[in-house]
């Protein structure tokens, strides 16, 4: 098997080629998106996932959405580039980093149109804000992945004094599939691990959709971190038995009082980890703190097809006539929550309070 640094996204500047998420770890091939639709489907679909993971795609998007326009008339190459943004903003309702890259998108067309407003006998509008936008993408990528170094470094040094080896359980995927490499909660465990601090990773399976069995047993086992995998009704058991020490996931949106949404089942999994005592962090870059949303009630929460509940690798498993229900996520509040570790600093109870003096240093007040 080929261990080299696994790519989750490509830009040739052509096009988006995304490693298809839906089909590893049996196969490794990349979906080629050539237009904002092709991107907004590969969201929608799992060709790629994961918060950071879909921003960065979405940034993406917007520049082939922008590149789809011809014409040279300005109001109109807006409206049709606000029309593709609202498209991508339709496809996944959680994770708030694809509204948060979605935005930074709009605020490059905004500030091109405010530096052209003087002179309005510039032609070259569309054409500058097509380049602006590509740039702005790849600088997102780039900040991603510096993020996740940066806060895989900070997890690690949680446990810098710490002598015997951490066994972990992580939930879901937050690797470098999740992301535009590294990871977040696996950022954390892979910087722990070359700190030769990590004994071993428990894998949940995560169902319904196995991310944690099919991505991120797949991630480990090529970087050669000691792991196995278990169904998710098994945590438990292990955290009785003395097998886990700590647990870290990713997260799809912080809210401001640090109420957390991830993966369906991180809940369940924070609830065992209080009950035995097993410090619980979310891993999380700081575009994932969303101070708009108060609490955890307010974050939506994606209902996904059954067919994904219904069936397990395209094996029905549960007859049509059987009801089912799919919600994608779940809100681990924040009182099960030992720390977020951002890239800027781990954020430690009181998390309203923490949260906001965070944010503040990096944006500026808010009320
Ligand atoms: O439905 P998914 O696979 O997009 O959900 C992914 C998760 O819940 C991850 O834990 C989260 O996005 C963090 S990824 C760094």
């Amino acid at each position: 098997m080929d261990k080299s640094n696994v790519k989750t996204l490509i830009w040739d500047n052509i096009s988006l080629k995304l490693i298809d998420q839906r089909k590893l770890p049996f196969e490794e091939i990349y979906v080629d998106c050539k237009t904002a639709e092709d991107v907004g489907l590969a969201i929608k679909d799992m060709v790629v996932r994961g918060a950071p993971a879909i921003g960065v795609t979405a940034a993406y998007g917007a520049v082939l959405a922008a590149r789809q326009y011809t014409g040279n008339d300005e109001e109109e190459f807006i409206t049709f580039l606000n029309a593709k943004l609202k498209m991508l903003g339709n496809t996944r309702p959680t994770a708030v980093n694809l509204f948060w890259a979605i935005n930074r998108m709009k605020g490059i067309v905004e500030k091109a149109i405010s530096w052209r407003n003087p002179y309005p006998s510039d032609t070259g509008l569309i054409d500058a804000i097509k380049d602006k936008l590509a740039a702005e993408a790849k600088n997102i990528e780039r900040e991603d992945q510096e993020i996740n170094l940066r806060l895989g470094k900070n997890g690690a040094l949680i446990f810098s004094a710490k002598v015997d080896k951490l066994k972990i359980l992580t939930h879901c995927n937050a690797g470098a599939l999740a992301t535009a490499g590294y990871g977040t909660a696996l950022g954390v465990i892979r910087s722990l691990y070359s700190d030769g601090k990590v004994e071993n990773v428990i894998v949940d399976e995560t169902r319904p959709y196995l991310q944690g069995a099919r991505l991120t047993a797949w991630e480990l086992y090529r970087e050669g971190i000691p792991f196995f995998v278990i169904s998710d009704n098994m945590s438990g058991y292990f955290m009785s038995k003395g097998m886990v020490d700590i647990v870290v996931v990713g997260a799809d949106r912080v809210a401001a009082n640090g109420d957390t949404a991830n993966k369906i089942g991180t809940l369940s999994v924070s609830i065992l980890a209080k009950y035995f005592n097993i410090p619980f962090y979310i891993a999380a870059p700081v575009s994932t703190i969303d101070i708009n949303t108060l609490d955890g009630s307010k974050i939506p929460i994606e209902q996904r097809d059954d067919s994904e509940v219904r069936e397990i690798l395209g094996k029905k498993i549960i007859p049509d006539y059987m009801p089912v229900e799919n919600p994608s996520f779940d809100v681990t509040p924040n009182e099960n929550i030992s720390a977020i570790i951002t890239e800027r600093g781990v954020i430690y109870p009181p998390f309203k309070e923490n949260i906001k003096n965070m944010i503040e240093k990096q944006y500026g007040k808010y009320k």
